[in-house]
């Protein structure tokens, strides 16, 4: 895998903020210059910032005390795809292909290579960049830790640290007036974070995009805790979950977006129904976007800080276009072209969804 020697990399962090960022653009820029010698450019706002040729030389006091920060210093964007970028023709959007812009801008700069931080939106575009002759390193982020190919994506500790915080704190609400109470966490496709808080929250039932619920049963399941004496329940929902025989709640749609549509609002619908086929009060609580902010995990800063000094490693050492991963413990990375496209959901008989089961937790099927 040796290939000819890098001298000056770029770092982008592209799609939704998510904790971490910073701690792995530290580790990638600390790396890169105290141990290599290499130039470093950060380009701002991922990939608009590439297609805009807006980036600046990283030093290393630029990175340093930025470790626990939640964000990112470069800034991101999740609606800008320079495959199919939307560019506004009166009251109407076109889409252009501007990726070979993007490919020159870099080698204008001498950059030989690029450390993109992202999700599966970012490693799609990454990917298609790749084909182009682009060397490229991705490092997985997102709270939903959905990315295909690793264990386990940085900034989705911290989100089930949150979302289990909020979980135990309606307990209060919920017991004191004997509710149903609903929250509703992040997960487009994949209920990884209603799973974990869910489960480290104790809550009664949680609710996926991959196990679609049949609402008769959640409302049997919360009146035969009433009937138990269990005058309350919590229910943990990821925003992508859906009835048997219904469809993901969309809150917008964003033109030009990699992943145009956003999800929000299955909470006060499952409030709604279950208030109404259950007679119980029935309050939602949706997390959103607080999921994704404040300071990382321990976990997490150690967990960005190993991906960010491998990704550097493994692009020192000559390999490209791969996304570095957790697998079984071990560091490693597999090939950018066998992520595109793909994710990571919870399989049904995941052994956390076999442990909730079998204390008592309902999927509402
Ligand atoms: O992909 C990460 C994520 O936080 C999803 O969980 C969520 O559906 C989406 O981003 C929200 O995007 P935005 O910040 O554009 O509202």
């Amino acid at each position: 895998m040796a290939g000819k020697r890098i001298r000056s990399i770029a770092v982008m962090t592209g799609g939704g903020d998510c904790p971490g960022l910073n701690a792995v653009i530290r580790a990638v820029v600390k790396t890169a210059i105290n141990k290599h010698g290499l130039e470093v450019w950060g380009i701002q706002d991922g990939y608009l910032g590439l297609i805009e040729n807006r980036m600046d030389r990283l030093s290393y006091n630029d990175v340093s005390n930025i470790l626990t920060v939640g964000g990112t210093i470069l800034g991101t964007s999740n609606i800008a795809n320079p495959f199919r970028l939307a560019v506004p023709k009166g009251r109407r959007l076109q889409y252009r292909d501007v990726s070979d812009d993007c490919l020159r801008v870099l080698a204008e700069r001498k950059i030989e290579a690029l450390v993109c931080i992202g999700g599966d939106g970012t490693m799609a575009v990454a990917a298609r960049l790749a084909e182009k002759g682009l060397t490229i390193m991705g490092v997985p982020k997102t709270i939903d830790n959905d990315l295909y190919g690793t264990d386990v994506t940085f900034g989705f500790d911290t989100a089930v640290t949150t979302a289990t915080e909020a979980i135990d704190k309606v307990h209060t609400t919920a017991s004191s007036h004997h509710r149903v109470m609903i929250v509703e966490v992040m997960g487009r496709y994949a209920g990884w974070i209603a799973l974990h808080a869910g489960v480290a929250g104790g809550a009664d039932v949680i609710l996926i995009p991959e196990i679609p619920y049949d609402l008769s049963k959640v409302c049997e399941y919360v009146i035969g805790r009433s009937r138990r004496g269990k005058r309350f329940s919590i229910i943990a929902v990821a925003e992508g979950a859906r009835a048997k025989d219904g469809q993901m709640v969309v809150s917008r749609r964003i033109a030009g977006s990699p992943d145009p549509i956003r999800l929000g609002g299955i909470g006060h619908k499952l409030a709604n129904d279950i208030g109404a086929r259950t007679g119980l009060e029935c309050r939602a609580v949706i997390l959103g976007h607080v999921q994704r902010g404040g300071t990382p995990t321990p976990y997490d800063r150690t967990l960005a800080t190993n991906f960010g000094h491998t990704a550097l490693e493994l692009l020192v050492k000559g390999l490209k276009n791969h996304l570095v991963v957790l697998k079984d413990g071990r560091f490693s990375s597999i090939g950018l072209g066998q992520v595109a496209g793909r994710i990571r959901t919870v399989p049904r008989n995941h052994a956390l969804v076999r442990a909730a089961v079998a204390v008592g937790t309902s999927f509402g099927v």
